[in-house]
């Protein structure tokens, strides 16, 4: 990890749905450039640990964008401090084209509309395209597309490459390096393959609790680690 100020800090971070606790102690550090992975298993608690960020499930904990506590505040004022959230499950507007989806995210006066344009040429050419009729890698572009939109001073990224084809995941890891330029970025990603080229530092959770951070490679060189924490994908995968 760089030694520059983070940009976000978690503290004691605890989430639960329905009353049920499903993060139990989250503490890291985002360092202000670059972009930096959460691993662990199915289920472990890392879209939860984004939900609880975003103030989109109930938590408690000490949340802090660039020294400024934001766990006291809701969705909408997290969101306009700048944190850019792209869901699971990457969340397009179906019945509406590719520009609709685009024009619907800018929040701001002058949107990033070139970088966005040269970042996805593909999604130029579609732009009067239905997002609903595009493939699962289009729409991936689409939804981190709308968070480049805005000037973000982070960007939380759920499973980008989850069930994409080899060539998609490809370039949509080709696009959070080029928006990674620009913004840092907290990557959930189970591809293994994918986080040793973009990642620097990594989080690994288990159990709803942080069980190592460290340096992206060192994590994934660790057989051991890997075999325990993170199952069957091995770094020396594809
Ligand atoms: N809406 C919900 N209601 C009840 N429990 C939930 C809900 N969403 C998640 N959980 C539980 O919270 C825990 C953490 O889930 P979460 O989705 O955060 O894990 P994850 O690490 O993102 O998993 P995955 O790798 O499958 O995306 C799991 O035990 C899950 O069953
Ligand atoms: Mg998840």
């Amino acid at each position: 990890m760089t030694s520059s100020t983070p940009i976000l800090t978690v503290e004691g971070l605890r989430c639960s749905i329905a009353g049920q606790q499903v993060v139990e102690d989250v503490s890291f550090k985002v360092p202000s450039t670059g972009i930096t992975a959460v691993l662990g298993r199915n289920g472990v608690g890392k879209t939860s640990t984004l939900r609880g960020l975003m103030g989109l499930i109930q938590r408690r904990g000490e949340i802090r964008l660039a020294g400024e506590r934001i766990d006291g505040l809701p969705t909408y004022k997290i969101v306009q401090r700048g944190v850019g959230y792209v869901p699971e499950d990457r969340e397009v507007f179906a019945k509406l084209t590719v520009a609709e989806n685009l024009a619907l995210a800018e929040r701001q006066k002058n949107p990033r509309r070139e970088f966005v344009a040269e970042l996805f040429p593909d999604l130029v050419q579609r732009r009067d395209q239905m997002a609903g009729s595009l493939s699962g890698g289009q729409q991936q572009m689409v939804s981190v597309a709308r968070a480049l939109m805005n000037d973000n001073r982070i960007l939380l990224v759920d499973e980008p490459t989850k069930g994409l084809a080899p060539k998609l995941v490809t370039e949509v890891a080709d696009a959070l390096a080029e928006a990674s330029k620009i913004v840092p970025i907290l990557l959930v990603e189970q591809n293994l393959e994918v986080v040793r080229r973009l990642a620097h530092g990594a989080i690994v959770i288990s159990g709803g609790r942080v069980v190592h951070t460290g340096d992206a490679t060192e994590i994934l060189d660790d057989e051991d680690l890997t075999r325990r924490l993170l199952g069957v994908h091995t770094g020396a995968a594809a």
